[in-house]
């Protein structure tokens, strides 16, 4: 079980992404106070691009903080379906990071080598226990994957290796292969961050925060930090059908 679990509903988007942000910068705050850099592990979609954007005014000191990937599509990172991309355009070239605190999942590459190469890049920056994100950020797909864990995949039930490669040909699109963290690594975060937005949502969100537990189907439900903390943060539109919020 995660210390703490919070669901927290925003009356609309740009208020999410704003709550997302003071999240963001309450924790790196926090962590840089108490150490000396703070590690957090980017969600790919497009959900969070406010969020990335409103970070781009955020007084902090980028030179310590390393920026990850949950997942990432096997593309150039230059594509316009990248995660990388997304992240780049949105936060990362507004702010003045170093170049070295950027670990992106080398896409284009095959997705085994891609894979194997992230696993490298976080053994150097962790060592050799299992990565302490600072902060991971996620979304939550209609069919109830999160990163790149996707219903009915044996990659949800990894309990040793820390990245994986998922052969990804049936939607939801872009149908490219995927690099992935695994459960065992997004469970071992200090902070998981969870965004949602929009009606499309209501659904699979009720099933996966209210329904029975069924990891495999719903991945997302598999997402439980050891130690560490959950928090949702979803919008009014996408908490339309869990209970205590239900508008009509
Ligand atoms: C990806 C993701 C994926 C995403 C959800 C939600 O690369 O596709 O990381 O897990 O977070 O599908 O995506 P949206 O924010 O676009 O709804």
């Amino acid at each position: 079980m995660a210390l703490q679990t919070e669901i927290k509903v925003a009356p609309d988007s740009s208020t999410l992404a704003d709550w997302a942000a003071g999240e963001f910068v309450t924790l790196a705050g926090q962590a840089l106070q108490a150490g000396s850099r703070f590690s957090v592990a980017l969600a790919g979609g497009s959900t969070p691009r406010q969020l990335y954007a409103r970070l781009t005014a955020a007084k902090l000191d980028w030179k310590k903080i390393h920026f990850f990937w949950g997942d990432e599509r096997c593309l150039p990172p230059d594509h316009k379906d990248s995660n990388y991309r997304m992240a780049q355009e949105a936060l990362l070239s507004q702010i003045p990071v170093p170049l070295e605190n950027i670990h992106r999942i080398p896409g284009e590459l095959p997705v085994k080598d891609a894979a194997r190469e992230y696993a490298e890049d976080l053994r150097r920056y962790f060592g050799s226990l299992t990565p302490r994100f600072d902060l991971v950020l996620l979304g939550l797909g209609s069919d109830g994957h999160t990163a790149s864990l996707f219903p009915g995949k044996p990659t949800v039930n990894e309990t040793t290796r820390w990245v994986a490669a998922v052969v990804h040909d049936v939607p939801p699109p872009p149908l490219v292969d995927r690099v992935t963290l695994t459960l065992h690594v997004l469970n071992a975060a200090a902070h998981v961050l969870f965004l949602v937005s929009g009606l499309g949502k209501a659904e699979i969100l009720a099933r996966v925060l209210q329904g029975p537990y069924q990891p495999d189907l719903l991945p997302a439900q598999g997402v439980r930090p050891v130690k560490g903390n959950l928090l949702w943060l979803v919008n009014q539109d996408a908490a339309e059908l869990l209970a205590p919020h239900k508008q009509k």
